[in-house]
């Protein structure tokens, strides 16, 4: 078998990869933030204010930009004011999207607020359009923005918290075609209008970035009329959600999968370069200079849930399969580093793609956790671009592009690439062209495993992990290796 050859080179235009196409996404949802990140102050797990230690300490290392609350659909029934003042004063509502259950309101906007901080990263508010009004966002804006004296910021005195946090990105809805208010995209560019009016800069540098409610897949009618009928004075991103399902009547196992089911859900993570290229057309069209920039705010595998859980919690498990999709998308993703400039795996802890899973005291990091671990080299560097044809991953008489690939040169100036080889059965040898970029030595690391359904468990946390990679061979520039069968490999410079 012959190598493929990629050639990395400068681009003409350089573009940043933002880091915030490395953003997570955590829902009022089963078991993501209750009995996931918060376990209340008076639990036996190590904790601070209530959020798990442990997993304070793996998102840390994961670097994480950003972080969107409180949903999803839950978003659009969520009355902040529920979840603020002193928590036994709390009304309890019923989560009526996600299982039926009684939401006591425990872990409300401070909570949240705070995590970020201990996270060092940027809080991504999702607002609610749905069954909320006009003031009440713009009086969430207030309570959590405003630094001078007024009705919402003496409120939030009142609750502990001199100083604003100063949350800039505001999701206008979520889903505002389903759960968010069936509504028809006309009536929701109106809608975002009225609410973009009444959001205030105030204190934020460089104003708030607002997100409109995005196209789900293929809908490119919905990022259609959002582009022609809001002012992109108005408009800092519009969203897109898309997950790598099989059949929404039929999703299979998040386990015992077989090659065909493989091969489906790599044919839905594929799918993603098509969907950016073709809502990215819209959006030149109407939006030549890319003011406007694409959120993908909702991304991921989605299975069946495990056996005996809830049907509305959506936990399941997650596999190599799912390491394929981190590593593929993350890649589409840099590769349109000039339209996509935020990005959300759904969802952090215990729900749908998580990069961890809880079990009392105990916490795994999941195979997606080490790809975002590997990838997060690519964050805020400048992308290269990547010229090659791949070899083909073929099934049933359908195929696939077998590798994925996308380079970025960080602010030291060093040179990390990414690979991925999602063919189930086959090695594909690679040589990479690198002549002129790198001066240094190569250094890799891979994420591998002997079956595509292993994964992680309680027992055997660190099945999978990413090791050193030294079988392959750096000489004049060029830089050769043969990829195993589903498994993600970053080159660094070093
Ligand atoms: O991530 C789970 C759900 O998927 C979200 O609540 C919703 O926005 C989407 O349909």
């Amino acid at each position: 078998q012959s190598a493929t050859n990629i050639r990395v080179v400068e681009p003409d235009q350089p573009e940043t990869i933002s880091r915030h196409i490395y953003g997570h996404f955590a829902e009022h949802l089963g078991r993501c933030i209750y009995d996931g990140f918060y376990v209340g102050e008076g639990s036996p797990v190590p904790n601070t204010a209530g959020i798990r230690n442990d997993i304070v300490d793996a998102l840390r290392a994961l670097e994480i930009p950003n972080l969107r609350w409180p949903g999803g659909c839950f978003a659009d029934t969520y009355h902040w004011k529920d979840g603020i003042g002193p928590k036994a004063d709390r009304p309890t509502i019923v989560n009526t999207w996600w299982g039926g259950v009684t939401e006591d309101n425990s872990f409300g906007t401070h909570d949240f607020l705070n995590l970020c901080e201990l996270l060092e990263t940027e809080p991504y508010i999702s607002g609610n359009v749905g069954s909320g009004t006009v003031q009440e966002l713009a009086d969430w804006v207030q309570y959590t923005n405003f630094d001078g004296k007024s009705p919402m910021s003496d409120l939030r005195r009142e609750n502990g918290r001199d100083k604003p946090w100063k949350v800039k990105y505001w999701g206008i809805g979520n889903e505002a075609w389903g759960c968010g208010g069936h509504m028809r995209p006309e009536y929701y560019a109106d809608i975002y209008r009225k609410y973009a009016t009444f959001l205030s800069d105030s204190g934020i540098e460089g104003g708030l970035y607002k997100i409109a409610s995005g196209a789900s897949d293929d809908d490119y009618n919905w990022t259609e009329v959002l582009m022609k009928n809001i002012p992109h004075d108005m408009l800092q991103g519009v969203a897109l959600h898309h997950y790598s399902v099989i059949d929404w009547s039929d999703k299979g196992s998040s386990v015992d999968f077989d090659e065909s089911e493989y091969f489906q859900t790599m044919q839905r993570s594929w799918l993603m370069e098509e969907l950016i290229e073709k809502h990215t057309a819209i959006m030149d069209r109407y939006d030549p200079q890319g003011r406007v920039d694409l959120v993908v705010d909702e991304w991921g595998g989605w299975y069946d849930v495990v056996d005996g859980t809830n049907p509305g919690f959506l936990f399941q498990q997650n596999t190599m399969r799912d390491a394929m999709i981190a590593g593929l998308v993350l890649n589409i993703f840099n590769n349109h580093a000039d339209r996509v400039k935020m990005a959300n795996l759904a969802q952090t802890v215990n729900v749908l793609q998580a990069v961890i899973l809880t079990d009392e005291e105990k916490m795994l990091l999941t195979p997606t956790y080490h790809v975002m671990h590997m990838y997060k080299v690519h964050q805020d560097a400048t992308l290269l671009d990547t010229d090659f044809e791949s070899p083909v991953y073929a099934l049933d008489g359908e195929d696939l592009p077998a590798i994925s690939v996308s380079a970025s040169r960080d602010d030291q100036g060093k040179v990390h690439i990414s690979l991925v080889n999602i063919d189930a059965s086959r090695s594909h040898p690679v040589s990479l062209n690198l002549k002129g970029l790198v001066s240094g030595d190569m250094d890799a690391a891979i994420l591998r495993s002997g079956n595509l359904q292993d994964h992680n468990t309680f027992d055997n946390p660190e099945k999978i992990k990413p090791v050193s990679f030294r079988d392959f061979r750096f000489r004049n520039g060029m830089l050769t290796a043969s990829l195993p069968p589903f498994s993600v490999l970053v080159f660094s410079e070093n």
